[in-house]
Order: C-alpha cells, then sequence, then structure tokens
C-alpha cells in the first residue's frame, strides 16, 4: 500500500509542552508500596526508594507525576502521610477497599520525585473534605515558614517548600464510584472556592478542574460547560480521562480507539473556548489529559482480590504488543493536539496499568508500552507539526473511515523526528514524506516496534521479548523522506540536519 505525508515549516501544531509525558502514582495496589518504596529491597535506597525502579522512570522521561490519586484521593486526609513514620494512623481505604498505613505520604513522595527527575502534581481531596484542608495542603508545601503548616514541614525536616506548581482540584467527581461524588454545580461552586483560597495561600500554582470521567458518561459535555461555568477565572486547565480494552478481540477497531480519543480532546477544547466566549474572556483554559492508557486485562482478576490488605496487587495488567501499538497511536494523537494537551499522564506508572512492573522483593521490568511512550518522550520535545495525511482506510463499528496511517512529526533545533503508526495488519506501507521548507536533514535512524505476535508480552523471564530495533528502512530523496513502515508497526524516523 502506498501512501502519503506532508509536513510544512509553515503548518505548526504548536509546542509541545514537556508535561504531555507525565505519568500517575496512586495509592493503589502496589503502586506505591512494592513499586517505587520497598525498605529492605536490595536495590532500596536509603529511604527505601526502589533504585531498579526510579532508573527505569528516568529511562521513561517522566517529567511530572500525578500524586496521591485517584479514586484514592477522594478520601484521603494529607496529614496522615507527613511527620514521623511511627506515629501515622492505618486507615480503612474505602476506594480500592484496602488498608493504607500512610508509610509514604507528601514528604517522602515529593523526594521520589526529585531522585526521579521529576515533579509532582499534586491532588487535593474534594470528595470528603474541601476547602480548608486544601490551602493547608498548599501552604505546608509551597509556604517559605513562620505559619503553623509551613513550620509544620519544617519541623518535619523540610526547611526548603516543596515548591508544588501543579494541583488537581479533586479526582472524576461525577462518577458515583466515587467518595463524595457531585453533581456539575455542587462540583464547580467547591472547586471555585477551594481554587480561590488555594491561589491566595501561593498565586504561582496552576490548578486543573475535574472534566469527565471518560466521554462515555451521560452527563459529559454539561459537566465541563457547568464546572467551568462556575470556575473559569480560577483554573488553567479541565481534566480528561480515557481508557480503552480490546474486549471484543477486534484488533482493527481496538487500534481505531485513538480516534475517538481525538473526538474527545477536540469536544472539551470546543466547550472550553464556547464558556470563554460567553464570559467574554481573554483567557484560554486548555486540556490536562491527567489519565489514559490501556486498562482491562486485570478486570477480572481483581474480582478475587481479598478486601483490606496492605498492597494488594491490584490493576496489573500485563500489556502485550496490540496494546503498544494503541499507546503509540495515543501519544500521537496528543502531539497532534499540543496547542491545548498542555499535560496528560500515562496511569499510571509501576504495576498498576503501567509500563514498569515489579516483583515484590525482586525484578523490575519494562512492558510493551513502555517502548512507545519512552520514544515519544525522549525524541517529541519541540514543535509539533500538522500532518497531512493520503492514505487507504478502513471501516469498523461507528467509524467509516480508519487511516492505516496515523502519524505526527516534532521538530526540533536541528531535528526532525516522525512518528507513525501503520494499522494494516496485512500490508507494508510505502511511504513518502515531504518535509517543506525543511532543508538538508538526513535519516539519523529508523526506530521499530513491530514483528511480534499481537497477544506477545514481556515478563521478569522474560523482560526482552518486545523491544523495539534499529532496523526501519528509511533514506532522503531530496526533500522526501521515503520510508517502509511494516504491518503492524510502531515507528519513529530521526532526521538531522
Ligand atoms: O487509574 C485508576 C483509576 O481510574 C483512578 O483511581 C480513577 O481516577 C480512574 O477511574
Amino acid at each position: 500500500m502506498k501512501a502519503a505525508l506532508r509536513f510544512s515549516k509553515n503548518a505548526v501544531v504548536g509546542e509541545v509542552d514537556k508535561r504531555v509525558f507525565g505519568s500517575f502514582i496512586e495509592h493503589l495496589g502496589r503502586a506505591v508500596y512494592g513499586g517505587i518504596y520497598e525498605p529492605g529491597h536490595p536495590e532500596a535506597d536509603d529511604q527505601g526508594f526502589r533504585k531498579d525502579v526510579i532508573d527505569l522512570v528516568k529511562k521513561l522521561g517522566v517529567p511530572i507525576v500525578r500524586y496521591p490519586g485517584g479514586n484514592f484521593v477522594s478520601g484521603y486526609n494529607w496529614e496522615d502521610g507527613i511527620g514521623p513514620k511511627e506515629d501515622r494512623p492505618r486507615r480503612l481505604e474505602l476506594a480500592w477497599n484496602a488498608i493504607e498505613t500512610n508509610e509514604v505520604g507528601i514528604d517522602e513522595f515529593q523526594e521520589w520525585a526529585k531522585r526521579a527527575g521529576s515533579e509532582v502534581m499534586m491532588a487535593v481531596n474534594l470528595g470528603t473534605r474541601g476547602p480548608d484542608e486544601a490551602r493547608h495542603l498548599v501552604e505546608y508545601c509551597n509556604f517559605p515558614g513562620g505559619t503553623y503548616y509551613s513550620d509544620l514541614r519544617r519541623k518535619n525536616g523540610f526547611e526548603e517548600p516543596f515548591g508544588i506548581k501543579t494541583w488537581c482540584l479533586g479526582n472524576e467527581m461525577d462518577g458515583p464510584w466515587q467518595m463524595g461524588a457531585k453533581t456539575a454545580d455542587e462540583y464547580g461552586r467547591i472547586a471555585a472556592e477551594t481554587a480561590k483560597v488555594m491561589k491566595w495561600v501561593d498565586p504561582s500554582i496552576e490548578l486543573v478542574a475535574c472534566g469527565s470521567s471518560s466521554l462515555d458518561m451521560p452527563t459529559f459535555g454539561t459537566w465541563e460547560a457547568t464546572v467551568l461555568e462556575h470556575t473559569y477565572n480560577y483554573v488553567d486547565y479541565i481534566s480528561l480521562h480515557s481508557y480503552y480494552g480490546n474486549r471484543q478481540d477486534d484488533l482493527g477497531l481496538f487500534l481505531s480507539r485513538s480516534l475517538d480519543f481525538g473526538d474527545f480532546i477536540e469536544s472539551v477544547i470546543s466547550i472550553c473556548d464556547s464558556v470563554k466566549a460567553k464570559k467574554h474572556s481573554k483567557k484560554t483554559v486548555n486540556l490536562s489529559f491527567d489519565e489514559w492508557n490501556v486498562w482491562y486485562h486485570s478486570n477480572e482478576q481483581d474480582k478475587k482480590i481479598e478486601p483490606w490488605t496492605i498492597a494488594p496487587p491490584q490493576l496489573e495488567d500485563v500489556y502485550n504488543f496490540e496494546d503498544a501499538l494503541l499507546v503509540g497511536c495515543l501519544l500521537i494523537t496528543l502531539l497532534k493536539h499540543a496547542d491545548r494537551v498542555k499535560m496528560a499522564c500515562m496511569a499510571q506508572l509501576v504495576n498498576v496499568i503501567a509500563p514498569i512492573m515489579t516483583e515484590n522483593g525482586g525484578r523490575a521490568w519494562a512492558q510493551t508500552i513502555f517502548y512507545p511512550f519512552m520514544h515519544a518522550s525522549m525524541y517529541g520535545r519541540g514543535t509539533a507539526l500538522k500532518p497531512s495525511v493520503s492514505c487507504d482506510s478502513y471501516a469498523v463499528k461507528g467509524r467509516a473511515e480508519v487511516p492505516y496511517l496515523e502519524s505526527v512529526a516534532v521538530a526540533g533545533e536541528d531535528t526532525i523526528t516522525v512518528f507513525a503508526v501503520n494499522r494494516s495488519a496485512d500490508e507494508a506501507m510505502e511511504l513518502e514524506t515531504v518535509l517543506a521548507g525543511f532543508e538538508g536533514y538526513t535519516v539519523e535512524e529508523h526506530l521499530t516496534l513491530d514483528g511480534h505476535g499481537i497477544k506477545d508480552v514481556n515478563t521478569a523471564d522474560d523482560p526482552c521479548n518486545v523491544i523495539p530495533k534499529a532496523d526501519g528502512e528509511s533514506v532522503m530523496d531530496g526533500d522526501v523522506l521515503k520510508s517502509v513502515l511494516r504491518p503492524l508497526s510502531w515507528n519513529v524516523i530521526r532526521l538531522k540536519k
């Protein structure tokens, strides 16, 4: 099959905010305990953080990590996780039916984030709590000293403020599964009042209001519009969440899901801008896609988990090759909307629907989805270029045209990286890419992830079963890049001036 692609120096999407390569650590399953933190593990550092996990996180290049939830945050008392560990309470954790020991809290997590080369994106509890606890938390984290909470932080050993810049106003407040779920008006009001006092404590922070938990929520659309009516002047971003699964075992349909993801983004942009127009506002609210991934493999297993245990193995999806291809398409879609999606978090980072897996007391390894994320984070920083695509397409239920090619390019100072997925299971794609206005580029390397069975996975015993290679076929012919994209392949074509 032949396909054509065109990028032009004059057709840019926008600057890629590095925070689109964010991720998420929730107090859920073995994300914290047995994931990032395991004192006594041979790889544990002086604070009990697993160095093998930190090394993998650094390899991924994760500039920001959302914490501590997720559903967990809606019942969380942040004060439980500070100060001497022996004084910290054990709590019933109602979001995930577990016991929370509070051995890790913001004191430890901000330190872990530093060691992993990340910033913290902190969420406040707007389920069972409200503005008072949120403003105290900002004071604890960001105020220099001389007040009750800032001095409490200093007493706990942290003279310097944590300087957390990005804050989420609750989590999925539209969902009946959420502790303290609210109507859009109820949430909009409390989010606005919370935002106000948080910014009074630290005017430099940025705030994310909760959008819908997914595009499928019956209140989607009216939820965003109502929440923004209340919060528009106080918030900087609205959140989107989306998880996908190949439940029908239909590969073509599964790989088309990134188009739904793109539609979701475009719908939320329209709603933000319609509220902006109604309010005669000069300010633009951007998007934080702060939970996205594939999530379904572990659903049945999770029903068998014993409740009220500490760090049970919940949501431990084992990702296969087709998941990596969809994740590649989702990453491309985020980059195609780089002008408005300024933050995004692959949910989650370790053990819980995650690119990184560990054994308690044992090994750590990278799942299949690790690799497209790593490539996008390494080579997807710069200016996103608008793709103009001409290729064949196929039909799936609910969508008449799914293009076989998914692609975007990102230009750096003297680099261009073309990211591309060939969705066809049967045919290689002969791709010609015109790079209008870019001269003197040569192919540095063409990385690929392909040639695997769609259900192939990585495991602790076979961690390199699905890994990328640098064996793609790409050459420059004048200003035209000629490539072969093999069937079902993730491709990263790196050009250098
Ligand atoms: O990431 C797992 C869960 O998915 C989060 O806790 C919640 O926000 C979402 O429903």
